[in-house]
Order: C-alpha cells, then sequence, then structure tokens
C-alpha cells in the first residue's frame, strides 16, 4: 500500500493539498451504437445493456492518436482553470502513440510547455488515481506548484476484431485535471490517495507479447474473474479511505468510479455502503475507456450541473497489472466544456 498523506499532515486544517482548478475532456467524433456492433458481432443491443449497462462508445478516427485526444482534454482543463501553464505533465495511458517514448512529453510540447518534467503512468483503468497520487504527492512536497493529470485512451485499437466480450466493452477519450497547489479547506482538494497492485493477478488484463506463444497481440480479459476482483476491489480500497479520512458513509455526496460495467457499479455502492450518494454513471454514452473513465465522468457530472462546490467525493478504480484504488476529494469550483 502507498500512503501519501497521513505524513503532510492531512488532520491540520490548511495542509498544502493539490487543488483541481480545472476539468476538460475530449472524445472522438465517431459514435458506435449497439446495434451497429450487432451488425459486426454475434450480439445485440439488448445483451449488451442487459449485461454492461452501454448504449454507445466513441472510436478514434483514423490517424487520430492519443496524444490528439489528450492534447484537447488538457487544453479545455487549462481553460476552465483560467491558466497557461503547469509545472508537471502525467499522463494516464495504456495506448501511448509510439511504445517508446512516452507520449507525455509530445503532449507537453504541443501545448506550449516543453522544458517542464512529463511522463506516462501505465496501470492500465486504475491510470488516472494514479497519475492524480502522483502529481498531488509533487504538489505537496512543494516541489512543484501546479500539474496537469491526464488520462487519455485509444483503447479499442488493442481490441481483437472478432473478440465480442472486449467489443462491446471499451471506448476511446480523454479527460484531464489542472491541479495547483492550495489549502485543503478549498473545494476541490485531494485529500487523500490510496493506490494498491498485485502483479500477482497480471494475466486478468493483459495483452500477450507475440512471442509468448499467443495467436496474436490483442488485448484478452478474463470476465467473470475481473468483474469479481474489481467489485471486491473497489468496495475495500473506498472503505479504507472512508475509514482513514472518517467521513460517515451519508456525508458522501457522490461516488465516481470507473466506469466498467454498471453491474459493478452497483455493486460497488452497494458493498461500500454508498447507496443513498449519487453514483455517477457515464458509460452509457462511452462504455469503459480506461485511464479516461474517471475524469470523462467528472466532466459528464460538472457539465450536467450535478455537482455543487464542496460536495464530498469519492473515486475508485480498478485495472489491470493488477491495480486499484481510491481517493477522496471535494468537489471544485470550475466551469467546464460539455464533452459530448
Ligand atoms: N454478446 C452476447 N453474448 C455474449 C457476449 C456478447 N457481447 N459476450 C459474452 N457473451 C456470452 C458468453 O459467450 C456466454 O455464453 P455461454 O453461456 O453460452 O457460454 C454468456 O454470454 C455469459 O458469458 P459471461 O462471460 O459469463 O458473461 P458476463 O455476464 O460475465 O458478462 C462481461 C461478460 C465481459 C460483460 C462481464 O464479465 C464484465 O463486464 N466483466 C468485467 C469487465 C470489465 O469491466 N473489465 C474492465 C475492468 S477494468
Amino acid at each position: 500500500m502507498i500512503s501519501s498523506h497521513e505524513q503532510a499532515g492531512a488532520s491540520s486544517r490548511g495542509a498544502r493539498r493539490a487543488v483541481i482548478r480545472g476539468l476538460g475532456a475530449a472524445l472522438p467524433a465517431k459514435v458506435v451504437t449497439n446495434d451497429d456492433l450487432s451488425r459486426v458481432h454475434d450480439t445485440s443491443d439488448e445483451w449488451i445493456q442487459r449485461r454492461t449497462g452501454i448504449r454507445e462508445r466513441r472510436h478514434a478516427a483514423d490517424g487520430e492518436q492519443t496524444s490528439d485526444l489528450a492534447i484537447l482534454a488538457a487544453r479545455r482543463a487549462l481553460e476552465s482553470a483560467g491558466a497557461e501553464r503547469a509545472e508537471l505533465v502525467v499522463l494516464a495511458t495504456t495506448t501511448p502513440d509510439k511504445v517508446c517514448p512516452a507520449t507525455a512529453p509530445k503532449v507537453a510540447a504541443v501545448l506550449g510547455l516543453a522544458g517542464v518534467p512529463a511522463f506516462d503512468v501505465s496501470a492500465v483503468c486504475s491510470g488516472f488515481l494514479y497519475a492524480l497520487a502522483t502529481a498531488a504527492w509533487a504538489i505537496e512536497s512543494g516541489s512543484i506548484q501546479s500539474a496537469l493529470v491526464i488520462g487519455a485512451e485509444t483503447f479499442t485499437r488493442l481490441l481483437d476484431p472478432v473478440d465480442r466480450t472486449t467489443a462491446v466493452i471499451f471506448g476511446d477519450g480523454a479527460g484531464a485535471v489542472h491541479l495547483e497547489s492550495g489549502s485543503e479547506a478549498e473545494p476541490g482538494a485531494v485529500l487523500m490517495t490510496r493506490l494498491y497492485a498485485d502483479g500477482t493477478d497480471e494475466e486478468l488484463i493483459h495483452v500477450p507479447q507475440p512471442d509468448d506463444g499467443a495467436q496474436g497481440s490483442y488485448f484478452q480479459m478474463n470476465g467473470r474473474e475481473v468483474f469479481t476482483k474489481a467489485v471486491e476491489a473497489m468496495s475495500a480500497s473506498v472503505d479504507s479511505v472512508l475509514g482513514e479520512i472518517g467521513w460517515r458513509r451519508d456525508e458522501v455526496d457522490a461516488l465516481i468510479a470507473h466506469q466498467a460495467n454498471l453491474r459493478i457499479l452497483t455493486a460497488v455502492a452497494h458493498i461500500a455502503g454508498l447507496e443513498a450518494a449519487d453514483a455517477e454513471i457515464h458509460l452509457d454514452r462511452v462504455g469503459n475507456t480506461s485511464a479516461a473513465s474517471i475524469p470523462l465522468a467528472m466532466a459528464a457530472a460538472a457539465a450536467a450541473g450535478r455537482r455543487r462546490p464542496g460536495d464530498r467525493v469519492v473515486l475508485t478504480a480498478f485495472g489491470g497489472g493488477t491495480t486499484w484504488g481510491a481517493a477522496a476529494l471535494t468537489w471544485p469550483e470550475l466551469a467546464v466544456i460539455d464533452p459530448h
């Protein structure tokens, strides 16, 4: 377990925290409905909606790269924050433009931030939480005053074109937040993050190397086992964050979980005792966008006016690695651009 915030003095009012000042999102234009997929795969709109809650997702156009989506989401986050700069760029992605080098330096350069540290974080569907925690630690330490945290994916490029189980779930997109150093009393303060990983289960969600004797190098997932582990891991990490921060269940205004599957989200809210909180549901419009899913869900909540500054919000995610975690924050004051 990586503990971040006790050392920084979580209980002392006014302690230095990373504060979300801006939020942005970007989605490819191409909408792929369940009926579209039913023309290619042996599936149906009825099955997909009943088993996943997804109605449609976006697919990147030919030539549209993860960096294109990341840059657009980051620009919107900067605009929403009224900021021009950041001292760090952390990009969570499973689908970098190239295996080498990382995509973050290119994104930073296009944003006019050449020279600042920029790197990718690879934690699959937990990527945004990992990136957020990393940037928050850097701000809390006093090393930097601001950061851009981006989750961006062109995940559909990893999918086996004949695998109906993954085709129906995943989509492409990007979301970003702009962080600045501030106080824990401010709306938007990232109050606590908890991250976990266990490589024992790495083959639950993976892209085999071609030389592993595998037939191809497409994304593979053990859907049933992932389902069970995702529910257990996300509810346990929410439990742990709530216990450590001292929020009662009825004090939590919203649960913004990685948008994996509607049944997973419902089970996590139930087991974590957060059925009274608003569970943000965005996967019906975009599917599972891996590292982009939490900031995209946050942008959807903001665009719909569902949250008020200062609301108590819990984030949680589970992904390949396996990796998982949770975060507690207060909802920021921000202007946001509708991602749809
Ligand atoms: N359309 C129609 N039928 C499908 C199908 C599809 N797209 N995908 C699978 N099926 C079939 C299976 O072949 C199986 O048929 P069988 O009973 O004749 O063998 C049946 O549906 C049930 O399969 P199962 O795998 O048990 O379905 P499920 O209810 O577990 O749903 C997932 C499959 C993938 C939707 C579900 O396991 C899931 O969401 N898992 C988590 C995935 C996830 O969130 N991953 C990312 C986490 S970060």
